[in-house]
């Protein structure tokens, strides 16, 4: 999607109806040029739908020239990991069309929200703006940190990171870049160690493969979200078998939280020569919506 010239070259004329992207790419965290594929799509006559999962408040890609705006409720903005469900938002003809009694996708196919959940979510809305700026604050001290540390990190918001300029020039003032992060750990080996006593020697957070949760929530990407993915697939698209992707929360301090990070990385460094990790077979509680 950071390639502009490869997605006009791919929209086909009287066949492409619609470019989709992530305006932050699950898990690699690359960031889309939504303005600058917005004027594909007007130039092409094609609709611009972007998946805005990831950055809810810190980035409004309708403002941005995206056609529809689609996301999955269950994650940032539920925020409880306790809920199914997902939002299109896009021009009133649309919506409409697809609610028509008829011929429409949402009548005829189901997904229509339970009115209890619909009311249940409209209660969270209102301090969603405050979950995303804790959770986009945690997330820019964790990467700091971690960084200085020596750890290989990706977070759109360190100046190092590829898109850190083109996400400041789209994200709402105030809101930080998100509250996503990824390690690269190297190896698998290496990622679930880490994540095992991430979770069962320092408590930091919960391996599960949603996101959005008040708690941290962590997993490794290339063997669980994205294990339909072919290695070469896996190689394309940067999903290193290291690769741990957090949604970082905001329970707990975060002073206390860091130590409960170095503290695992400590243990980590103890055994590294020693036995392997139990390898991750279950993941938490949390919805596996991922
Ligand atoms: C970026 C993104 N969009 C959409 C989805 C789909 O969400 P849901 O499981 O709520 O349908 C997910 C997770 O699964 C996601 O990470």
């Amino acid at each position: 999607m950071d390639d502009i010239e490869a997605v006009t070259g791919a929209v086909r004329e009287g066949e492409t109806r619609l470019i989709y992207a992530e305006t932050m790419s699950n898990p690699t965290l690359t960031v889309a040029d939504i303005p600058r594929l917005s004027a594909v799509a007007r130039e092409k006559g094609v609709m611009l739908v972007v998946d805005n999962t990831f950055t809810p408040m810190v980035v409004s890609p309708a403002r941005l020239g995206a056609d529809v705006v689609v996301h999955s409720v269950s994650k940032f903005i539920s925020g409880g990991a306790d809920i199914i469900a997902g939002a299109i938002c896009g021009p009133a003809s649309l919506v409409n069309s697809m609610m028509d009694l008829q011929n429409g996708a949402l009548m005829l196919l189901g997904p229509t929200m339970n009115a209890k959940v619909a009311f249940e979510i409209s209660e969270r809305l209102p301090h969603l703006s405050l979950r995303m700026k804790e959770h986009c604050a945690r997330a820019l001290a964790y990467a700091t940190r971690m960084k200085k540390l020596g750890l290989k990190v990706i977070y759109p918001g360190l100046d190092d990171h590829p898109h850190h300029a083109l996400l400041r020039s789209m994200a709402n003032p105030g809101y930080g870049s998100g509250g996503m992060l990824c390690v690269d750990m190297g190896t698998e080996e290496r990622a679930n160690r880490l994540l095992h006593h991430l979770q069962n020697t320092a408590q930091f957070g919960l391996i599960a493969v949603s996101l959005g949760y008040y708690e941290t929530l962590m997993s490794c990407s290339g063997s669980s979200t994205s294990s339909e993915l072919s290695e070469e697939d896996k190689h394309l698209a940067g999903i290193s078998p290291g690769l741990v992707r957090m949604s970082v929360g905001y329970s707990g301090s975060l002073e206390q939280r860091w130590a409960q990070f170095e503290r695992a990385l400590a243990a980590c460094a103890k055994e590294a020569t020693a036995t392997p990790p139990p390898s991750i077979t279950s993941f938490s509680y949390v919805t596996n919506s991922n």
